[in-house]
């Protein structure tokens, strides 16, 4: 089966061609970090506009480049939520016009459950059951998945997410966006435990806490007299403290990821975890799981950067499960900011 995916939830116009749900043929992104990176986050709006400029062309050059035409398509899996209603807006009006025009079926996809089947789109594949671990920009939460379509929630975060705290503390220190990939520069070259971060454990839960990490470093800049963007003042880009201050945010962060992932792995008796979501793409995390594996004999399976971050092709590759399950959508098909898995 050969599955158009196609994903507009955040900041990213995404289409993908997936043969099944494993060979990828094609996974155009066009992202959006220019536009927004002067605002120090994401703009909805105008993130839904250049979605409306991008759509067309994406999926053209994901046909183009696959070398596959509509009427070879099985479907099209579009993203309908969670995510930015008025850029999910502008996938799932795209898609279902073209499903209409071209009398192709049209299979709706949660994006957390492409987070999850990003993992099978290269080698090794995990197998069911398994936990996964989604820690991104939008979102930070833990399941059980049992096989397609059986997933339990075990815990996700009651504040920020891992990659929005990432983005707000890079914010406050004037670095940029996106905040993961700077920060994780910044702390490569400093000590992690130079300054003790607090971490939200929130024993006997599996849900996360970030926020007061975030304001505990807002606090210990203002502590300092570190010079903050938000207030006028020029970036502490060259502050000697600045290399300790992002790797022991980012010791925090990790720790509290790891620590959770593996008490998933105890609780549940599973020995196998997928990891996915843009922070998945932070080598310090993929280093500390991977240890944790190792620790616990537990299978660890981490998809390349690329499939980390949003993109089409895991959402194509979760749709052609959906198809295959005969769950066709309706062109009524209304895209969800909210949206559970
Ligand atoms: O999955 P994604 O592309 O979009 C959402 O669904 O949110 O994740 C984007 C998030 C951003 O917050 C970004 O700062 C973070 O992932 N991120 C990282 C890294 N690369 C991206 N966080 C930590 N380390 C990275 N290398
Ligand atoms: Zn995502």
């Amino acid at each position: 089966m050969l599955v158009l995916g196609i994903d507009t939830s955040c900041d990213d116009t995404s289409a993908s061609i997936v043969e099944n749900d494993t060979k990828i043929i094609s996974n155009i992104i066009s992202n959006q970090t220019d536009i927004h990176k002067k605002y120090g986050g994401i703009v909805p709006e105008l993130a839904s506009r250049r979605h409306i400029e991008m759509i067309w062309p994406v999926v053209d050059e994901a046909l183009k480049t696959a070398g596959v035409k509509f009427d070879e398509l099985s479907g099209v899996a579009v993203c309908h939520g969670p995510g930015l209603i008025g850029s999910l807006l502008v996938g799932c009006s795209f898609a279902k016009a073209l499903c209409y025009s071209k009398k192709i079926p049209l299979v709706a996809v949660n994006h957390l459950e492409g987070h999850i089947f990003s993992s099978f789109l290269e080698e090794p594949r995990p197998s069911f059951p398994c936990i996964a671990l989604i820690a991104s920009g939008g979102h930070t939460c833990l399941y059980r998945a049992d096989n397609f379509g059986k997933y339990k929630e075990l815990g996700r975060t009651r504040d920020d997410a891992a990659g929005e705290a990432y983005d707000k503390v890079s914010k406050l220190l004037g670095l940029g966006y996106p905040g993961g990939p700077i920060i994780e520069k910044y702390a490569r070259e400093g000590n992690p435990k130079a300054i003790d971060f607090p971490r939200a454990y929130l024993p006997e839960s599996f849900d996360f806490s970030f926020s007061g990490l975030k304001t505990a470093v807002l606090n210990f800049v203002k502590r300092n007299e570190l010079s903050v963007m938000s207030k006028g003042a020029s970036p502490v880009t060259h502050h000697p403290l600045l290399n300790d201050i992002a790797a022991s945010f980012q010791k925090s962060i990790v720790d509290v990821l790891v620590r959770k992932t593996e008490w998933a792995i105890k609780k549940e008796h599973i020995k196998r975890v997928i990891l996915s979501g843009g922070v998945a793409a932070n080598s310090e995390l993929r280093k500390r799981m991977k240890e944790m594996g190792d620790e616990k004999e537990a299978e660890i399976f981490m998809p390349s950067v690329s499939l980390c971050t949003d993109n089409a092709a895991m959402i194509a590759a979760a749709g052609y499960h959906h198809l295959k399950a005969g769950n066709i959508a309706g062109l009524d098909l209304n895209p969800k900011a909210y949206l559970p898995l």
